[in-house]
C-alpha cells in the first residue's frame, strides 16, 4: 500500500517525500511542476537510495487521476498540489479557484470512488487572516484576505462537509506557519521561480549574489524592532509533522485542523541578523513601505500538535539559516541544473512519467 503525495516535488513536498521514504513508506508522487523541478525527486532518490513512481500529471485531469489509482494500491494521500502565491492569487483569482478548489474537488472524487479515506491536507496560517490575538490557536476565528488564502480556507470548509456527510474519512488539516531552511545534505531546498516573494530565499539569493539587497517591507509595526514577526519553522520539522498526522490520521476516523509552528515570533530584522552569523554574509538591506495585507505579528500555539500527534519543532533559528544558505550556496541556482549533467534516475524513470507531457 502506498501513500500519494500531490505536489510531491515541491520545497515541502520533497521534504515530505524524503522523510515518508526513510520511515519505510512506499509513496507515488503526482506533480504538474508548473511551480516545481523534477530534480528534486530525482536527489530524494539519491538521498534515500529508494526508487518510487512520479506521474506528471494536473490535478483538473481527472482521467490521469483515475489511471494513478488503477495502477496502484493507494492507502491515504498528502495533498500539497496548489498554487500559493499571495501577490498572484490577487491578479489571478480564477486561475487560483480553479487550480486549487476544482483540482482538489477531483481529488477528493477520485479518492471516494476509490475509497480511499484518509488525507492529510496542506494548508496555511494565512487563514487565520487579521488577528490580533497571539500566539494563536486553532480554534481562533478564521477569515482570509486574499483569494490564495480563500482557497485554501474554502476547501477547509469542504474537508469538514465531506467529513460530516461519511465520517470513515479521516483527515488532518495542516496549518503552515513559515516554512524555511533545508534538508541537512544541502541537496533539496526552496525553489521559487523569478523573483522570491517570502523572505527567507530573498534573504539567501542577495547571499548568493543573485540579487542586490534586501527591501524590509515597513518597520513601523508594534514589535521588538518595528519589523514584521512570524513562526518561522524548519522545513524538516514540518515534513516530520506530516508523517506524525498521517499516522493519526490513518488510525483515527476524524477530521482535526493542527497549527504547524514553533510558537516562537522573529522579526525580519532578527532573521536578517541570524542569517548573518550562519552564513557569515553581509545582507544589504533597505527599509521600504509596509507590503499591502502583511500582518504586524503572527506566531503559532503548537500545543495541540504536541498533545495530539506527539509532534514538536526541534529546530532554532540558527539551524534554519544554516542549513538554508548551506541549500543556496551549493544550488546557487536552485534545480536549474543542465539536463545533460542528470543523474540516470529521471531518463530510467521516464516511462514513470506519464500523462500529458
Ligand atoms: C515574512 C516577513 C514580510 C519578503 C506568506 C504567505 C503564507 C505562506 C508563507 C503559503 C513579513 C517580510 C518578506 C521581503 C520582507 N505561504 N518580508 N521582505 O507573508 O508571512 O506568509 O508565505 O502558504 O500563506 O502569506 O511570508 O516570507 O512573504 O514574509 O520584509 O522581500 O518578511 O513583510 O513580515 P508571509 P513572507
Amino acid at each position: 500500500m502506498a501513500i500519494l503525495i500531490t505536489g510531491g516535488a515541491g520545497y515541502i513536498g520533497s521534504h515530505t517525500c524524503l522523510e515518508l521514504l526513510n520511515a519505510g513508506h512506499e509513496i507515488v508522487v503526482i506533480d504538474n511542476f508548473s511551480n516545481s523541478n523534477p530534480e528534486s525527486l530525482e536527489r530524494v532518490c539519491k538521498l534515500t537510495g529508494k526508487d518510487f513512481k512520479t506521474y506528471f500529471v494536473d490535478l483538473l485531469d481527472k482521467e490521469m487521476l483515475e489511471k494513478v489509482f488503477l495502477e496502484n494500491e493507494i492507502e491515504a494521500v498528502i495533498h500539497f498540489a496548489g498554487l500559493k502565491a499571495v501577490g498572484e492569487s490577487v491578479e489571478l483569482p480564477l486561475l487560483y479557484y480553479q487550480n486549487n478548489i476544482t483540482g482538489t474537488l477531483n481529488l477528493l472524487e477520485v479518492m471516494k470512488h476509490f475509497n480511499v479515506k484518509k488525507l492529510v491536507f496542506s494548508s496555511s496560517a494565512t487563514v487565520y487572516g487579521l488577528t490580533e490575538r497571539f500566539p494563536i490557536s486553532e480554534d481562533f476565528p478564521v477569515g482570509a484576505l486574499n483569494p490564495y488564502g480563500r482557497t485554501k480556507l474554502m476547501i477547509e470548509e469542504i474537508l469538514k462537509d465531506l467529513y460530516i456527510s461519511d465520517q470513515e474519512w479521516g483527515i488532518s488539516i495542516l496549518r503552515y506557519f513559515n516554512p524555511i531552511g533545508a534538508h541537512k545534505s544541502g541537496m533539496i531546498g526552496e525553489d521559487p521561480f523569478g523573483v522570491p516573494n517570502n523572505l527567507m530565499p530573498y534573504i539567501t539569493q542577495v547571499a548568493v549574489g543573485k540579487l542586490t539587497q534586501l527591501n524590509v517591507f515597513g518597520n513601523h509595526y508594534p514589535t521588538v524592532d518595528g519589523t514584521g514577526v512570524r513562526d518561522y519553522i524548519h522545513v524538516v520539522d514540518l515534513a516530520k509533522g506530516h508523517l506524525m498526522a498521517l499516522k493519526k490520521t490513518c488510525s483515527t476516523g476524524k477530521l482535526e485542523s493542527y497549527n504547524l509552528g514553533t510558537g516562537n515570533g522573529y522579526s525580519v530584522l532578527e532573521v536578517v541578523s541570524a542569517f548573518e552569523r550562519a552564513s557569515k554574509r553581509k545582507i544589504p538591506f533597505k527599509i521600504v513601505e509596509a507590503r499591502k495585507g502583511d500582518v504586524a505579528i503572527c506566531f503559532a500555539d503548537p500545543l495541540k500538535a504536541k498533545k495530539e500527534l506527539g509532534w514538536v519543532a526541534e529546530k532554532g533559528i540558527d539551524e534554519m539559516c544554516e542549513d538554508a544558505w548551506r541549500w543556496q550556496s551549493l544550488n546557487p541556482n536552485g534545480y536549474d541544473v543542465n539536463k545533460d549533467l542528470v543523474s540516470p534516475y529521471l531518463k530510467s524513470s521516464e516511462d514513470f512519467f506519464v500523462g500529458n507531457k
